[in-house]
């Protein structure tokens, strides 16, 4: 919340530092924070200085935001986990002797008042003390540091967020950003241009020369930047294919400070630790444990938000403080939704419940896909989508290993099941897999559901997803058996040397596993409250 209630006549002050008992004692520890802090630096140019702000805060409701998540770059780099503040991290020690450093950290001041309402804060002495910084300064603090963008080779950052509200304290996110936009433009030149650069570069051609030309004749009238530029003068001259080529092939743009960003943040993030192993093996296994129970307890009764909420339940039982994503429940055609996150179904009755739901342990998020008949069993069409959506996962696990380029599991997966649904006579031809097929079967997991990572081939200490599936929409051009099915089966895979681990083996899998867990009994099924 950021107003303060200004209703209160009386306002009762407590103590800075409300003690906390009984906390989680497995957070990642401030060497590992350190470790990847060193990673980060070893990874910068020469003469650099990288700028790592907080994620930015949201409006829920009026003065009430929704529950802040922390920026998965910083708290890597970090371990704070509050908004409102800004790290720095230099190549090279700056200063000498004694009071030489190489990284100073801007966070949120203590505040009785604050703290009382809103929570919590470390300050900066929680900040040394808990997570090992030695310069760590309050955030209005930060108006007074100036970073000299001319010093420095290259001043690395993420893009930042515009869309963002001060509140009244003047140093929120919304202020420390006003004060580092101070000099970067004049260092960076103009970022739309800069921009503009890169998009043709990357996407002009003579098929789509006239896009570009139409867009360019309207910016130059009241774009000077634009106007004056001579790659855009080129491109409004209709040149031909070759001299598009030549146009592309003398863009050789230097790195700018948001590609240094994504380079460094996308190596280091795509490789997990063996420190951040723990907790997102901990999320995996306990979404998957999650999936199991939720397995026994579904019944057509019931409805789609109910079965959120027992995932959610589950969660929270083993200590997952979140969810690594908005969970989808899907029954029948909302399961063809490809991020159906209504939930709102009141009855998921006799249909095919496809369920996308991962816990948040420590940050660390799951992934997890599992699709179950409503019933406990599976008919003969929802059994033979099932069974070829299994079949591909089964082979993309095979490449699972270092080294395979990360495009392979996806062409894996649009072969097997284009020649499967062929053979169902769901399509007439191979080529028409995608309309039943539309998304990729990988991405990294860790930190951020979508992680980081470089998309080349895989190495050891990836953890990715594997999940094929099929979505057979109402009205499809298929025999009308098939409507109505969306099947997806997602599992999380630690990429190792010669071989893989699934890592959410604890949810059932194989359609007859998933009909005997389905028939055991659920202790939800037990439970009955009062009527309404
Ligand atoms: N839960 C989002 C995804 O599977 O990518
Ligand atoms: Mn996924
Ligand atoms: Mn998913």
């Amino acid at each position: 919340m950021k107003k303060i209630a200004t209703t209160l006549v009386f306002i009762c002050f407590i103590s800075i530092g409300i003690a906390q008992k009984n906390l989680p004692t497995d957070y990642l520890s401030k060497e590992f924070h350190q470790g990847r802090r060193e990673a980060f630096r070893d990874s910068m140019p020469p003469n650099s200085v990288a700028v790592i702000f907080a994620y930015p805060e949201r409006v829920f409701s009026n003065d009430v935001d929704y529950v802040f998540h922390p920026s998965p770059d910083l708290y890597y780099l970090s371990g704070y986990k509050e908004p409102n503040a800004v790290l720095i991290l230099f190549k090279d020690w700056q200063g000498k002797g004694d009071t030489a450093y190489n990284e100073i950290f801007f966070v949120q001041e203590r505040n009785e008042q604050r703290e009382q309402w809103q929570g919590r804060r470390l300050g900066k002495e929680g900040v040394i003390k808990q997570l090992g910084f030695k310069k760590v300064s309050d955030g209005n603090n930060f108006k007074n540091f100036v970073i000299d963008h001319k010093k420095f080779s290259v001043v690395i950052h993420d893009e930042l967020p515009t869309d963002i509200k001060g509140d009244d304290s003047g140093y929120d996110l919304f202020g420390l950003l006003q004060t580092f936009k101070v000099g970067l433009v004049s260092e960076q030149g103009d970022i739309e241009l800069h921009k503009e650069h890169l998009l043709i570069k990357k996407y002009l051609r003579p098929g789509n020369l006239k896009y570009f030309v139409t867009n360019y004749q309207k910016q130059v009238t009241t774009n000077d930047a634009f106007k004056n530029d001579a790659v855009i003068n080129q491109v409004l001259n209709n040149p031909d294919s070759a001299a598009i080529e030549k146009i592309k092939a003398n863009l050789k743009e230097p790195m700018w400070g948001t590609d240094y960003y994504l380079e460094i943040t996308n190596s280091l993030r795509e490789i997990k630790t063996p420190e951040e192993l723990v907790p997102l093996r901990k999320s995996i296994k306990l979404s998957s444990i999650a999936h199991a129970e939720v397995m026994k307890a579904v019944s057509p009764d019931m409805s789609e938000n109910e079965i959120e909420g027992i995932h959610r339940y589950i969660h929270r039982r083993y200590g997952a403080e979140d969810e690594g994503y908005p969970p989808i429940v899907g029954a029948g055609a909302n399961g063809c939704i490809l991020h159906y996150e209504t939930n709102n179904s009141t009855k998921i009755e006799n249909q095919l419940l496809l369920m996308d739901v991962g816990a948040g342990y420590h940050g660390y998020s799951a992934d997890v896909t599992r699709t179950i008949p409503a019933t406990g069993k599976f008919t003969a069409e929802q059994k033979a989508i099932y069974n070829l959506v299994y079949e591909a996962q089964e082979e993309i696990f095979k490449l699972c290993k270092e080294g395979t380029p990360f495009s392979s599991l996806n062409k894996k997966a649009n072969e097997i099941l284009a020649k499967g649904l062929v053979k169902l006579g769901v399509i007439k031809d191979e080529s028409e897999v995608n309309k039943y097929y539309p998304h990729g079967c990988s991405h990294y997991l860790g930190l951020d559901v979508h992680d980081k990572g470089n998309y080349g081939p895989l190495k050891a200490n990836m953890v990715i997803t594997v999940e094929p599936g099929i979505y057979i929409t109402e009205n499809s051009p298929c025999d009308k058996k098939w409507w109505n099915i969306g099947v997806r089966i997602e599992d999380d895979v630690l990429i190792k040397k010669d071989s893989y681990e699934i890592l959410s083996i604890d949810a059932p899998r194989k359609w007859d596993d998933i009909e005997k867990m389905a028939a055991q009994k659920s202790k939800f099924k037990e439970m009955s409250f009062p009527a309404l």
